[in-house]
């Protein structure tokens, strides 16, 4: 039998599947359809410092093997999770991650600062979403902005941080080294690309926010190739997504670099996704004779 056990920055996890945030909401919504203290980890629905309603509807439209989601960082806002959400998920037996959003870099520091205390193992920093103070464009598009806003965070929070990048940039390499080097302990990647679908008999996009983030299958080309980059330029460890449905799917992850993988838009499609995953990759390490998955990290072979 494989041992799944993986590690991130010193915290050990059962196994490397971990899922991922704004696909799990605050874990108990799918308590009845997976024992979560067998899960490798829960990434919680984004905080923000501020209760926020999130974009109009429609917010979410199907693609060929995906998702476009809009939602808009829907949440009850920081304290409210921790009155009312984390007592229900402090003993489970898991590693959680806390992603943290924000409008502006001091949004994300009153966020971070409030989480200091909570019983989550990790902060997964969601750069991902609008700056507005910058006119709209992500904190994740320009190595600049990312070093700005990872350094004035890091100088906040007291957890290990990983930093989710977003795909949405000219060079993943580029925003990558600027976390690492802005004191990121970790990378977590990608978060969905930025895509439209329009309805061309109302002749009107589909989304009430015209466009929207895409994931699930369509993307895990894009997301495999993107780890396996940053992968070649960090040093810190690597949580790698996009469109994983499969123990091969993970597996593949793993070998392109990451320590640890997450499952989004495939808990929308079948509630168990992350255990299907777990059971996949357990298979998968039968029929390879691998003893210890962690072994897999980073060793595709490209000679
Ligand atoms: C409906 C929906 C909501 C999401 N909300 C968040 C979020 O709150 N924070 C975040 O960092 N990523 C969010 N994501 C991105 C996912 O965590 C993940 O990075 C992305 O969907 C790619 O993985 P997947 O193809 O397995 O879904 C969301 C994705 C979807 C589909």
């Amino acid at each position: 039998m494989v041992n799944l056990k993986t590690e991130l920055c010193g915290i050990t996890l059962k196994n490397p599947v971990i899922a991922a945030s704004g696909c799990f909401g605050f874990g108990q919504e799918f308590s009845q359809y997976v024992n979560l203290s067998e899960l490798g980890g829960i990434a919680l629905k984004a905080l923000t410092v501020e209760k926020r309603l999130g974009n109009p509807s429609p917010r979410i439209a199907e693609t060929p093997s995906g998702i476009l989601n809009a939602v808009g960082l829907q949440n009850p806002g920081v304290d409210y999770f921790l009155a009312e959400e984390m007592p229900k998920l402090k003993d489970l037996d898991t590693v959680l991650f806390a992603n943290v959003a924000g409008s502006t870099i001091d949004e994300y520091c009153q966020a971070l600062d409030k989480l200091n205390d909570a019983p989550v193992d990790f902060i997964e920093l969601n750069i991902s979403c609008p700056n507005v103070s910058e006119g709209g464009a992500s904190f994740g598009m320009y190595p600049q902005a990312v070093t700005e806003i990872v350094t004035n965070c890091k100088a906040v929070c007291k957890k290990p941080m990983f930093v989710k990048l977003s795909p949405n940039t000219a060079d993943i390499s580029a925003t990558a080294i600027a976390a690492q080097y802005a004191g990121a302990d970790g990378i977590s990647l990608i978060n969905t690309l930025k895509g439209m679908a329009i309805d061309v008999y109302k002749q009107r996009p589909i989304l009430a926010n015209i466009t929207g983030g895409l994931s699930g299958p369509a993307i895990m080309p894009v997301a495999l190739s993107m780890v396996y980059s940053v992968a070649q330029v960090i040093d810190i460890p690597i949580i790698g997504m996009g469109g994983i449905s499969s123990g091969e799917d993970a597996a593949a992850f793993m070998l392109a670099g990451a320590s640890a993988v997450m499952v989004g838009t495939m808990n929308l499609v079948y509630p168990d996704a992350t255990m299907r995953v777990i059971k996949g990759l357990k298979e998968y390490s039968d029929k390879m004779g691998i003893k210890n998955i962690a072994d897999i990290i980073g060793q595709l072979k490209t000679k």
